[in-house]
């Protein structure tokens, strides 16, 4: 049978912990049920008492029939779960922090911990709580995310408590980590001109850098290669810096071959310059007003990854950033470049809207040129999870067709 603790901490969604503790009594579960300080103010013991049939603990420093109750616990459980889990109980479990019953349980142990996090869409958002849970799911934690809908605050996003009838199957199949990679690529190239000046462009890389967190969240390993950002990749994703095109090119088929999904969003140079001087270019007074510089076409890296033969991933997708026409330079990328999906950005002429904004609108087409997923203003995070969420749903219909069409 298995043994399944479960660790309520003080969040509003505690009362569905209740439904999920019957879910998995009713599935054939030993349960028990560990309650914080704070999620006693929101359900109480006797009701998990009578769900379980067993007594439920509280306070590390209560009387109970043995002195080291939580080493007794954590020895007990096959598995332990912990639904709903606050940011608070998510700080403090990242960083170690032992101070009640739950925290010292889950340092005495080397059981699968599964952790469902809820709170409001901005919390979740926030990037000390990214941080944070990317410092558990680096370490045996399986993330049981979050959904996106209504919340108790009256707003609607991501950050609701994952449904219990979910939780309870993710937890009894054993659902852990995604054996699968996802290569990404992220931010602008710096084209060196000599020692001092470049020629670039304005992305920020924050769009490359929320599709790195959204996967890594959801249990893929994640291969962030990224051109110079003001960002810093979450802990846990692998994150390898390049600055010119090219370096960015050899990186990506480093790894692109061991990968089932690929992400062009770096906006890589088309061109760089034909000759790099080693000394800086000095500016020549007695000459023409002109300095004409000679520029060679780079590497098209997410064309390339789309047209491998071998190794080839199942999945290959580019973004489009257009000012004019964009739907119809949108679709000709498509074939051109032989993606599998086109994620297509409206940039205003006037603002450079999406560049460095927080915020996004796209629309996604697939290879046969058909609108598969039209998003509204939202965060660039909450785009990456909708991108995400649609590319594992459809990566995992095409895998089941690569297995019939071979089985
Ligand atoms: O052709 P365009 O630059 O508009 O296409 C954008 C898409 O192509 C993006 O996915 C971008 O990452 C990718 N790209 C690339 N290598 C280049 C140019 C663009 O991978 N040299």
């Amino acid at each position: 049978m298995n043994k399944i603790l479960l660790c309520v901490t003080g969040s509003i969604a505690a009362y569905k912990a209740l439904e999920l503790t019957r879910l998995l009594v009713k599935a054939g579960c030993d349960v028990k049920v560990v309650l914080s300080r704070s999620a006693l103010e929101f359900v109480t013991p006797l009701s998990f008492e009578a769900l379980c049939k067993q007594k439920s603990y509280q306070d590390l420093f209560e009387y109970s029939e043995t002195p080291i109750e939580h080493i007794e616990l954590a020895r007990w459980a096959d598995k332990i779960l912990i639904a709903p889990a606050t940011a608070n109980t998510l700080a403090k479990l990242a960083y170690g922090i032992a101070d009640d019953l739950l925290g010292n349980i889950i340092l005495a142990t080397k059981k699968p911990i599964y952790v469902a996090p809820a709170m409001n869409k901005q919390m979740w958002h926030n990037s000390i709580v990214k941080e944070n849970v990317a410092r558990l799911v680096a370490r045996q934690f399986t993330l049981l995310a979050p959904d996106t809908g209504e919340q108790a605050c009256g707003e609607i996003g991501e950050g609701r408590l994952m449904e219990p009838e979910l939780i309870a199957k993710m937890v009894l199949q054993n659902i852990s980590k995604i054996d699968k990679t996802v290569v990404i690529t992220a931010g602008p190239t710096v084209e060196a001109l000599d020692p001092v000046r470049y020629l670039s462009n304005y992305s920020s890389g924050k769009m490359g850098y929320a599709l790195a967190d959204a996967f890594y969240n959801l249990g893929w390993r994640v291969v962030l290669i990224s051109g110079p950002t003001e960002l810093s990749a979450s802990y846990g994703i692998h994150t390898i810096y390049v600055k010119s095109a090219k370096e960015m090119y050899d990186a990506v088929h480093e790894y692109v071959d061991k990968a089932e999904l690929f992400i062009g969003a770096a906006a890589v140079a088309d061109y760089r310059p034909q000759s790099y001087a080693t000394h800086k270019i000095k500016k020549m007074n007695d000459v023409d007003d002109e300095l004409i510089l000679k520029l060679s076409k780079n590497e098209d890296i997410v064309k390339s990854v789309a047209n491998l033969q071998k190794n080839r991933p199942l999945c290959v997708v580019g973004f489009a950033a257009e000012t004019d026409n964009a739907k119809v330079y949108a679709l000709q990328k498509i074939s051109a470049k032989n993606l599998d999906y086109l994620v297509l950005n409206q940039v205003d002429n006037k603002t450079g809207f999406p560049f460095y904004s927080d915020q996004n609108q796209v629309q996604i087409y697939d290879r046969k040129g058909r609108l598969v997923l039209e998003l509204t203003l939202m965060s660039k995070l909450d785009v990456a999870y909708q991108i995400a969420h649609m590319l594992c749903n459809r990566l995992a219909k095409k895998e089941e067709q690569v297995e019939l069409n071979y089985g």
